[in-house]
């Protein structure tokens, strides 16, 4: 009888000890991605941290001066959520220059200011399977600006937002990345200076973005402003704060404001999917599932709609041009963390 009663009483502590919770991702679960499960999100952050941190593969973006003198062994990762809990480990005060990730948010104020269908009608949104910086994708493409990410759709992107001059133009776009980061943001002089000197291929863009009637301002005046918003310098976790705003419907987290309308998100989550990491995204898109948005200065933010957003950031890049570390961390957190959209729990699958 007491041996029976024993052999039940160890059942049931083996029952209760091996139940232990699975991080839930289904659509409309209410987690947030750190606030109930903060300590597995700091130790999964920590893992993914402890184990790139000595991969030493890419280089730095060096056709910009000032990035081949970045220290390549920064390392940095943010996690925020929508109901702003911060995870960081490494370099995360660090401010290192924006470059490609601010296409993001240049997109989300040309459609605050044209609407959705007329930035889709005068700048498009397809892949263009070939570099960011290509000649060939402008020549080649129906659209010649194929998407708001690669450097042509983004120049004309930035040659959409509206003001009087350049100044006006710059200084809103400034406003508004500012806001989306929920802090001011500041330009880095020594980045600007460095790029704008030599910064041919892209003036060279604007002018063939003139041939076809495909940019909507004076194409050197485009490429300042959209110079200037490239080296606004951001930390990780005004990055991934950055990320969390279009996670959390354009609402930003900290400040509570809403930044990019609700309406637009659908738009830039979709773009970011579909040419976030460029020439790469298909394989991002099969192996992460997240939509996310890459820059030469080395930083990189992944999207999880409703939960939250991770940037990392490691300037040293594959021949891509995306942060090798960056898309590591990223594979990683999301694997552990079930945060691919794609994922069969994510698509109710198991
Ligand atoms: O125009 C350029 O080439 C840079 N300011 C930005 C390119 C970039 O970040 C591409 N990203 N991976």
């Amino acid at each position: 009888m007491l041996l029976k009663r024993m052999a039940v009483w160890v059942l049931a502590v083996v029952i209760a000890t091996s139940v232990v919770p699975v991080p839930v991702n289904g659509q409309g679960g209410a987690i947030s991605p750190v606030a109930p499960r903060q300590e597995l999100v700091k130790s999964v952050v920590q893992d993914a941290y402890d184990r790139f941190r000595g991969d030493t593969s890419g280089k730095n973006a060096d056709y910009i001066p000032a990035l081949a003198e970045v220290d390549s062994k920064l390392f940095g990762v943010a996690v925020v959520s929508t109901d702003n809990k911060v995870v960081t480990i490494g370099d995360v005060n660090y401010s290192f220059s924006i470059q490609s990730i601010s296409k993001v948010y240049t997109l989300a104020l040309a459609m605050e200011e044209l609407g959705p269908d007329e930035v889709f009608k005068r700048i498009g949104s397809e892949p263009t399977g070939r570099a960011f910086n290509s000649v060939e994708a402008v020549v080649d493409m129906p659209t010649h600006t194929g998407n708001p990410l690669v450097n042509a759709g983004a120049i004309a992107t930035a040659s959409l937002v509206s003001g009087k001059n350049e100044d006006e133009k710059w200084n809103k776009i400034l406003a508004f990345y500012s806001k989306a980061a929920g802090e001011k943001l500041k330009l880095i002089d020594e980045v600007y200076k460095s790029e704008a000197a030599t910064n041919t291929g892209n003036k060279a863009l604007s002018m063939l973005l003139a041939k076809y009637e495909r940019i909507y301002a004076d194409p050197f005046e485009s490429v300042d402003v959209y110079t200037k918003q490239c080296s606004v310098g951001v930390n990780a976790i005004q990055l991934a704060r950055m990320g969390a705003t279009l996670a959390n419907n354009g609402i930003n987290p900290a400040t509570h404001e809403q930044v990019i309308k609700r309406d637009d998100i659908p738009y830039i989550l979709s773009t970011m999917m579909m040419a976030g990491l460029y020439d790469s995204s298909g394989g991002w898109s099969w192996h992460v599932g997240l939509p996310a948005k890459s820059g030469v200065g080395g930083g990189i933010v992944a999207v999880v709609p409703g939960k939250g957003a991770i940037a990392v950031f490691a300037p040293r890049l594959d021949d891509a041009g995306n942060s090798v570390k960056a898309q590591r961390v990223i594979e990683y957190v999301t694997n552990k963390l079930d945060y691919n959209l794609y994922s069969p729990s994510s698509v109710g699958l198991k």
